[in-house]
C-alpha cells in the first residue's frame, strides 16, 4: 500500500563498543532473536522473522550506523536511486550493505545519517522469542535543520506529512497507511529512538517488568500520544539510544487526509493522559557513527 518509492521502514543498525552487552539487552529486554552473525555484525529480528530489523556493529564508539528503508519494488528502488543521485547526496555503496536482501544502495543523507534503500528482505528461519515485538516500526530523529530533513523525506522519498507540531518544531511522516515511519523533532542532530510494534498495552507492562528484573526502569510511559494515537513506553538501551514499544497506532487510509496541526505549547500532541517534564526524555539519543561520516 505504498504511495511512493518507499514501502516501509526496514531496519536500524547501530555501532556499539560492547556488542555482547547490546545483543543481550536486545534479546532479554526487547525480545529479539539473533538471526545471523558475520564479520563485525550481529543481525536480529522480532516476530516478523526478517534476516535483520536491528543490526549491531562492533565498533570503537556507539553511534547510528544505517537507517534501512525498503523500496516499493524494483521500480521504487530505481527511482529512489536516480532521485538521490540527482539531489546530490553522496553514494557510499551501489550494492547492499548487508546479507539477506536482494538489491540496494546506501548514501549519506541530511545531518550525516547514512541511509540504505533496498528490496527483497529475506525471511529468517527462527523461532521468535515469547516476548518478541511484532515488528520494527519507526525511527525518531532530532535534526538540527528540520526543513532539510523534511525536504529529503517528502520531496525525494515521497513521504506524506501526517501531523505537524507547532511552527517548525516537529513533523510525523508516513510512507504507507501507518501514521509515521519517521518522526522529526527539532533537536541536537541525533536519533532519539527506534520503535517496535507490540500487540497491546499489556506488552508495555511486561517490558516494565523485564526492566525491573534486570535492575533497570522505563524512561517514560505508558503514555497515549496525541500525534499518532499510539500507546507507548520507552527505555534506554546500552548504546544510549532510546527504544519505544508501542501499540494502537493510527492508520490513515485517505491519502488526501490533511496534516493535523497541534500547538507546540499544548503537550497533548505528546501525551494525553498526564503532563510530563520531557527534559530527561529528550536528554538521550545517539549521533551518527563517526566512521559513517568519515566515508564522505
Ligand atoms: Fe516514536
Amino acid at each position: 500500500m505504498a504511495f511512493g518509492v518507499i514501502s516501509e521502514i526496514g531496519y536500524i543498525s547501530m555501532h556499539t563498543s560492547d556488542i555482547e552487552a547490546s545483543v543481550a539487552h536486545a534479546r532479554d529486554i526487547l525480545g529479539l532473536v539473533e538471526t545471523d552473525r558475520s564479520g563485525n555484525a550481529v543481525y536480529m529480528s522480532s516476530a516478523a522473522k526478517k534476516h535483520h530489523e536491528l543490526v549491531y556493529i562492533d565498533a570503537p564508539e556507539h553511534g547510528v550506523g544505517h537507517i534501512g528503508l525498503i523500496a516499493a519494488g524494483r521500480r521504487g528502488l530505481d527511482t529512489a536511486r536516480t532521485r538521490v543521485r540527482e539531489a546530490g547526496y553522496p553514494i557510499i555503496s551501489e550494492t547492499p550493505l548487508h546479507a539477506g536482501v536482494e538489491d540496494g544502495f546506501a548514501f549519506i543523507g541530511p545531518e550525516d545519517f547514512v541511509y540504505e534503500i533496498y528490496i527483497g528482505p529475506q525471511t529468517a528461519d527462527i523461532v521468535p522469542a515469547g516476548h518478541a515485538p511484532d515488528r520494527f516500526g519507526h525511527v525518531n530523529l532530532h535534526p538540527k535543520d528540520l526543513q532539510a530533513t523534511l525536504r529529503f523525506f517528502v520531496d525525494v522519498l515521497d513521504f506524506r506529512i501526517s501531523d505537524v507540531i507547532g511552527d517548525d518544531f516537529a513533523y510525523f511522516l508516513r510512507c504507507n497507511p501507518e501514521h509515521h515511519g519517521v518522526a522529526l523533532i527539532k533537536g541536537k542532530g541525533w536519533m532519539h529512538h527506534h520503535a517496535w510494534q507490540v500487540q497491546s498495552i499489556a506488552d508495555l507492562g511486561k517490558v516494565g517488568d523485564r526492566l525491573h528484573e534486570h535492575g533497570l526502569r522505563l524512561l517514560m510511559g505508558p503514555v497515549r500520544h496525541g500525534a499518532g494515537h499510539n500507546i507507548a513506553a520507552y527505555y534506554v538501551e546500552p548504546t544510549g539510544a532510546v527504544v519505544e514499544l508501542y501499540a494502537d497506532l493510527e492508520h490513515i487510509y485517505d491519502d488526501e487526509r490533511p496534516p493535523i496541526v497541534w500547538p507546540a505549547d499544548d503537550l497533548k500532541w505528546a501525551t494525553k493522559w498526564s503532563i510530563y517534564d520531557f527534559t530527561e526524555f529528550r536528554s538521550h539519543g545517539l549521533f551518527p557513527a563517526r566512521e559513517a561520516i568519515a566515508a564522505k
